[in-house]
């Protein structure tokens, strides 16, 4: 908002840098309200840009300028120009390498949109991505001009103990004054925005990875002393997503070191600056008492991303700010497929599209619908989306189901092999998923240019003359703009068929492979598909592992729906059956409060679930979804009008009667769930917790002695935050007459 006059950036009008920056020393002498830096910027002509004139023009905003020279020539402001974002040198020269010198100052303390240097308590600390580098000194801060930066921090010893950034330590001093300083050198070339800095009073926290070829990397958790305890859960977490990145994708770390620092005052999640990761505390400190299974998962996910971002963000970078989703939507879908390796992927996907369907789809039906590599910005603080990084995602996971692991892993290989050092666009990337599996996808590529979520209407009709199934799918894909026409997309539709007994059918396709289960390519605006040798009427299972993020319009009859519960055997399409059946029926209970109608369980439901609790299930995070309920934000967002009361009625009336129709199966569940896993925070510990707590959730529902007693003993005995706040809501949900004391209680603990 801080122009009078925004002005929007497009695409189209990319250029070249017209100079690059080879090297970068900065020196920083550290102080809340008045930092000094001292930069020297080793630059040169482009020879790769057209520009004519001989002028130099370098962001710089809120910053004091001190000194200005060239190859050791002061300016004085005859030679230079400056405004409220440029600072603009006359003439520089056009035929020679050429060094300026910035001596700038800086007020941390009054920075308090945390955007450059700032302060965070009593530390000093950076965040550059994606313009705030400017806000540190006069650089060309942009993602395409790559530098290496050896930085120099002074400070007090006793404010300022320790002084961290990017790369490794290779020399430190003491000085006068009670100061001392540090240099440290980052043999990577790198874009400004992941520059960082740390000051002050920190503990840490160290342990070591070594490598696929055998070296040994240092790994350090700067946290605040209070916080020391709370470092080993995020500390396990990230060798885990070093071990897993070489694994799964062949990266390894580059640097000696591997810096994270928690900090309380932090706009977003978190960030992956080079070799010195910035949190925000909330994904780094976690003990058993205070942190929830939820945001143990969550540490291990972020921490994962940031590492991940070490090879897709920093050693491959964008191009220009456009290209963002190159480097979140790829990073997004390596910490889901890293974080599913690691607890259920079932349960991931399912939380994953969750996310997407509630979340991305409200943001690309509305006002702020862009597309993933958006055409035009104003402020590109506000392109860090849902769209950006969700649907950023799912595009790229359209493309591992394309092309299958083995053809991704391939792609990803020519990928890092072509453009390490480089900083590029999404094209390239899609680039070198063509030329490694030798496939045209100029089709796919609308996925990157075209916002809005497409809809697939699908219709069947199955011919027992000929023993054939023809499935027609039509896609269209609204656009908030009437004018923009939209190009039909190429859409992985993955299917398989159930018989009448539940087994998967042989398909027969012409130009497919026969198999139990195919992923159809649809790239028409309507197409038939024609299954051959089909001897009865099949049940469709569409759109498996939700392999593309769309719409699907298909008519299901409960009996459908039952059936796909029952027997598919992919499992996001069994929780989706789950799902849209018990939405059918709490839909259809909501009308009839609406009518003042007699409530009557349909026993369709009741019958599936005691199928599903008859079942033994390794996957207890997995069952746990599939038994619980669909939200009320879900069932609302299936109304015209919304009547929040009767969807509340509606459901709390199907959890009751499952409650009493299924108490011995969940009293059972609960008992045989309920060890103490307190300290355990493995998939199998957390999915025992989350099944004894749905199993909680349901007997509640009963509003009796046995029930209330049980919810009270679990929240007095809990050792863990998940198992006490679980208690807590169901008591403070129920009549139970102990829940003043137990919220009283709980108050006082925390
Ligand atoms: N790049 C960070 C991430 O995705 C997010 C971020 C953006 C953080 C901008 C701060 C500022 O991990
Ligand atoms: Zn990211």
């Amino acid at each position: 908002m801080r122009d009078a006059t925004p002005q929007t950036i497009y695409l189209k009008d990319y250029n070249v840098p017209e100079y690059l920056i080879e090297s970068v020393d900065l020196n920083f002498i550290l102080d809340e309200q008045c930092t000094r830096v001292v930069s020297r910027l080793c630059l040169q002509r482009n020879p790769d840009s057209d520009h004519s004139g001989d002028a130099l023009s370098l962001m710089g905003e809120e910053l004091t300028l001190v000194n200005l020279s060239i190859d050791g020539n002061a300016l004085d402001d005859t030679h230079y120009k400056q405004t409220d974002e440029v600072l603009t040198l006359h003439s520089v020269p056009q035929d020679k390498p050429f060094v300026v010198s910035i001596e700038n100052t800086i007020n941390p303390q009054a920075n308090t949109a945390f955007e450059g240097l700032y302060q965070s308590s009593t530390m000093l600390c950076t965040q550059c991505e994606a313009e705030g580098f400017r806000k540190i000194t006069y650089f060309l801060d942009r993602p395409d001009v790559m530098s290496t930066f050896k930085t120099t921090l002074i400070g007090d010893k006793d404010k300022y103990p320790v002084l961290l950034s990017n790369g490794n330590p290779v020399a430190k001093g003491e000085l006068a004054h009670n100061r001392h300083w540090v240099t440290w050198e980052d043999p990577f070339a790198k874009p400004c925005y992941l520059f960082a800095l740390v000051a002050g009073k920190l503990e840490c926290i160290e342990d070591s990875f070594t490598t696929q070829s055998g070296r040994s990397i240092a790994l350090q958790i700067f946290v605040e002393s209070h916080d020391t305890d709370k470092c080993e859960h995020a500390m396990q977490s990230l060798k885990n997503a070093m071990r897993w990145d070489e694994e799964k994708y062949g990266r390894e770390y580059d640097l000696d070191q591997y810096m994270i620092v928690a900090v309380g005052h932090f706009n977003m999640g978190a960030m992956e600056n080079k070799g010195l990761n910035i949190f925000n505390t909330k994904f780094v400190l976690a003990r058993p008492d205070t942190a929830t299974d939820v945001d143990y998962e969550h540490i291990e996910g972020v921490i994962a991303h940031e590492y991940f971002h070490n090879w897709t963000g920093n050693r491959v970078t964008c191009r220009d700010w456009f290209q963002l989703s190159l480097k979140e939507g790829f990073t997004v879908f390596r910490d889901q497929q890293f974080t599913g390796d690691q607890t259920s992927q079932a349960v991931k996907r399912i939380e994953d599209v969750n996310l997407l369907r509630t979340r991305q789809f409200a943001e690309d039906a509305g006002p702020l619908s862009h597309p993933i590599r958006p055409d035009s910005y104003i402020e590109i603080n506000n392109f860090y989306t849902l769209t950006v990084y969700e649907k950023g995602a799912e595009v790229v996971r359209m493309l591992h189901t394309l092309l299958d692991a083995d053809g991704f892993r391939k792609g990803s290989d020519l990928y890092f092999q072509r453009h390490d050092g480089q900083a590029v666009t999404c094209d390239d990337f899609v680039s070198a998923m063509e030329a490694a599996n030798n496939r045209d996808l100029s089709q796919f590529r609308h996925w990157y240019s075209q916002s809005g979520t497409p809809r697939l209407s699908i219709s069947q009709s199955y011919d027992v003359e000929n023993l054939q199934l023809q499935l027609t799918i039509q896609q269209s894909t609204p656009g908030t703009d009437k004018r923009k026409i939209k190009n039909p997309l190429l859409i992985p539709v993955k299917i398989g068929l159930l018989g009448s007994d539940g087994a998967p059918l042989t398909l027969n396709l012409n130009g497919y492979p026969q198999a139990k289960e195919i992923t159809l390519t649809v790239t028409e605006q309507t197409q038939t598909f024609t299954f051959e040798q089909i001897s009865e009427q099949p049940i469709v299972s569409l759109l498996r592992g939700y392999s593309a993020p769309v719409i699907i319009d298909m008519p299901r009859s409960e009996e459908e729906l039952a059936f796909l519960l029952t027997h598919d055997s992919d499992p996001f399409n069994r929780w989706e059956a789950a799902q849209l059946l018990a939405s059918k029926i709490i839909l259809d209970l909501v009308h009839a409060i609406q009518n003042g109608h007699h409530l009557e369980m349909p026993p369709l439901l009741i019958s599936a679930f005691t199928n599903l609790l008859q079942q033994q299930w390794t996957d207890k995070s997995y069952f746990s979804l599939l038994i619980k309920l669909p939200d009320e934000s879900f069932l609302a967002s299936q109304m015209d009008i919304v009547d929040a009361e009767s969807i509340h009625q509606a459901r709390e009336f199907v959890r009751q009667s499952l409650a009493e129709q299924l108490q011995t199966h969940f009293q059972s569940l609960y008992a045989a769930n309920s060890a103490d896993l307190s300290g355990h925070f493995d998939a199998s510990a957390i999915g025992s917790r989350r099944l004894k707590n749905i199993c909680l959730y349901y007997l509640s529902a009963l509003e009796n002695d046995a029930t209330y007693q049980l919810a009270e003993a679990q929240f007095s005995h809990a050792s863990n935050m998940t198992d006490q706040i679980a208690a807590l809501a169901a008591l403070v949900n129920s009549r139970n007459p102990a829940k003043q004391t137990c919220l009283e209680n709980f108050y006082q603990q925390w």
